[in-house]
């Protein structure tokens, strides 16, 4: 392994415990791999390269984890380091994990999220496509494209705006399932939810998002939410548990509104 550092940072040697498993269908076990001369600036995901770089000169498979804009953005670096899902930090992403945070001699357990919705493919990666398809059902605005409107045309209260910016932060990763021991994906769906409940451009097809969105979470097998808000403890954005409380005046809001008549399931635009 190559460090880079000057000579007053302190290199150190960890242990890193990886989950590995070769495909979906196959038994997974924890495998020991050491790392020598570890940089305290490198971010984990390097270490993951560099682990990976020393793998793939002497042969072996290289460790499969997930990445793309290392910078808490995409959502796509999601595993469990030391039982946690994003590792030690809060309000940060996998990626935004760095080696100062561990300590000389440590052995640290990196393993994909464990959820029923989320299956495992390989290694460190897990298929969160479930995630798509919650979206799929609901989580879009239909309007007419074209020149964007002016900015004032449609005034929206600041408190209003702010609170839905809060819910937009989430980057659909996952932490919040992991973290759950019910694997409940309501904080997802909340922050969905609210993102387009709280604004204008999001009232016409308010009570079919959320109805489609909580029916298609529950059909594929997320748990409930029973309070004990593990995913906002762990949620890279920060996203607020309250937004949990807010989907479920939404959704009460909406059954109300439908009278309690079933709903389509179809996606599309247009009020149902
Ligand atoms: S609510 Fe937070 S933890 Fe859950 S998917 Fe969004 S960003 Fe990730
Ligand atoms: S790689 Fe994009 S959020 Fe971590």
């Amino acid at each position: 392994m190559v460090a880079h550092a000057p000579a007053s940072k302190k290199l150190f040697n960890v242990t890193l415990r990886v989950w590995r498993q070769p495909d979906a269908k196959s038994p997974g076990q924890f495998v020991d791999y050491p790392a020598k001369d570890v940089n305290p600036d490198m971010s984990f995901l390097e270490l993951l390269d560099v682990v990976n770089d020393t793998l793939t000169r002497q042969g072996e498979d290289p460790i499969a984890f997930a990445h793309d804009c290392r910078e808490g953005i995409c959502g796509t670096c999601s595993c469990t380091i030391n039982g946690k899902p994003h590792g030690p930090g809060r309000g940060i992403a996998t990626c935004q994990t760095y080696m100062r945070s561990f300590q000389e001699g440590d052995v640290i357990v990196v393993e994909p999220f464990r959820a029923h919705s989320f299956p495992v493919q390989k290694d460190l990666i897990t298929d969160r496509s479930a995630f798509d398809k919650i979206q799929q059902a609901g989580g879009f605005i239909s309007v007419r494209t074209g020149a964007a409107p002016d900015a004032n045309s449609i005034p929206v209260p600041k408190e209003d705006a702010d609170l839905a910016m809060d819910a937009a932060q989430c980057i659909q990763c996952g932490a919040c399932v992991a973290a759950c021991k019910n694997a409940s994906a309501m904080l997802f769906v909340a922050a969905k939810v609210s993102q387009f409940s709280l604004l204008p451009q999001g009232q016409p097809e308010r009570e079919r998002r959320v109805l489609n969105m909580v029916s298609t979470m529950d059909a594929l097998g997320f748990g409930n939410c029973t309070n004990q808000y593990e995913c906002s403890a762990v949620c890279p954005k920060l996203i607020s548990h309250d937004f949990i409380a807010r989907l479920n005046r939404e959704y009460v809001r909406a059954l109300v509104k439908t009278k309690f008549k079933p709903v389509s399931n179809a996606a599309g635009g247009g009020a149902g």
